[in-house]
């Protein structure tokens, strides 16, 4: 078994086990990283069935259960979570455990930061996107109607225990949505990562545990590094947004008929197209391009969106400054942009709706 993987944060570190079959040392690495509090797992409906077949055990009193999806992250479940903590009477000296998507984690993680003013939690992704990115990083929280994480706090994990093996009944088009995210990594940090992703596409394509890991480890060691630089992104941590502005608006204008990892692919094409017709990149949309194609994530809007509605939705991104769109660009593979001190910059709408053409 490889070494864990150490994620730095402001007042301690974590550790991030990753390898098929981990979660048999499941009860053990928990043990030894919280001690004998007394401890509740948090999963969702979907997952409840696969708990046993994971050799996860919630205790006597069972674990607690929040819907599927999205819809684990709200207020109300925020509240109903907490309560029944408490009618379990789960004190200071309680943790949580998530086990689940970047849903229930996200969840979880928030009830923990604010239970009796914090308890410690312990992060079980059985998602890729989970594994490769909602599980590292500290970010927890709900949504609102008004938008999604617009409550929440940053509170590291205890222990992230990532198991490849979990993700063989995860459905297709989740999984290669967090092949996406992991492209994304390569593509802003580590052009070596980015080539052997497209080496390997077939392996991960059918799943391979061993390629699993690796793609996993060397995410969450590009994310951990980037967020210890600046964890509560005020500047270099924007770069994990690559792809996103563009993501967001086609999430946002398809009604989420596109899924996050397929909005994440699509974006990041189209701004790399930006970037290069910006005279700032050059040789990035073409490798893009083949390493999606490879691990069979899209790189055209089907069916098509509405430019005008698109730019739209851009208008409102939280990264926008003085009225201008701006976006986590990179100058080639592996480099990000950082200029005048900013790691966004900025476009005039003529070259978004170019760029956008490039996948509409
Ligand atoms: N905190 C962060 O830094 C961060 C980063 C990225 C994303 N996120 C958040 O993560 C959320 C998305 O998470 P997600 O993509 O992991 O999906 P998810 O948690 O919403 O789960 C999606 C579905 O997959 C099912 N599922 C999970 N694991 C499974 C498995 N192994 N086998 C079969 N089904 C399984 C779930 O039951 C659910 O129905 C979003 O809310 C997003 O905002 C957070
Ligand atoms: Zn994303």
């Amino acid at each position: 078994v490889p070494p864990a993987i150490a994620v730095a944060h402001s007042h301690g570190s974590y550790h991030v086990h990753v390898a098929p079959g981990i979660l048999e040392r499941g009860a053990e690495l928990i043990a030894a990283a919280l001690g004998d509090r007394r401890t509740a797992v948090v999963t969702d409906a979907t997952l409840l069935s696969r708990l046993g077949g994971w050799g996860i055990t919630a205790g006597e009193a069972g674990p607690l259960v929040v819907p599927p999806g999205e819809l684990a992250k709200t207020r109300a479940q925020w509240a109903e979570l907490t309560d029944q903590l408490l009618a379990r009477g789960i004190g200071r000296d309680g943790a949580l455990i998530a086990v689940g998507g970047g849903s229930v984690g996200d969840l979880t993680g928030f009830v923990a930061a604010t239970y009796l003013r914090g308890i410690p939690f312990v992060q079980v992704p059985t998602t890729l996107l989970a594994m490769l990115d909602a599980s590292v990083g500290g970010k927890v929280g709900v949504d609102t109607p008004r938008g999604k994480n617009l409550v929440g706090a940053f509170h590291p994990p205890a222990l992230v225990l990532s198991d490849p093996l979990v993700l063989a009944s995860l459905p297709e088009r989740d999984y290669r949505g967090g092949l996406a995210e992991a492209v994304k990594h390569g593509l802003v940090a580590d052009q070596a990562y980015f080539a052997w992703i497209r080496e390997n596409a077939a392996a991960l394509g059918r799943r391979d545990p061993a390629a699993l890991a690796h793609l996993v480890r060397r995410s969450v060691e590009i994310k951990a590094a980037v967020v210890a630089a600046d964890e509560r992104e005020a500047g270099q941590r924007a770069i994990l947004n690559a792809g996103h502005t563009v993501a967001h608006a086609l999430e946002h204008v398809s009604g989420h008929a596109v899924p996050h990892g397929e909005a994440v692919a699509l974006g990041l094409l189209a701004e790399s197209a930006l970037a290069e017709s910006l005279g700032m990149a050059r040789a990035t949309a073409g490798p893009l391009r083949e390493a999606l194609t490879a691990l069979g994530l899209p790189t055209r809007v089907a069916p098509p969106l509405d430019p005008d509605r698109l730019l739209g939705a851009m208008r409102h991104d939280k990264k926008n400054r003085q009225d201008r769109i701006r976006f986590s660009l990179v100058e080639g593979v592996g480099r990000p942009r950082h200029e005048g001190g900013s790691w966004t910059t900025p476009a005039e709408e003529r070259q978004i709706r170019e760029a956008l053409a490039t996948i509409l």
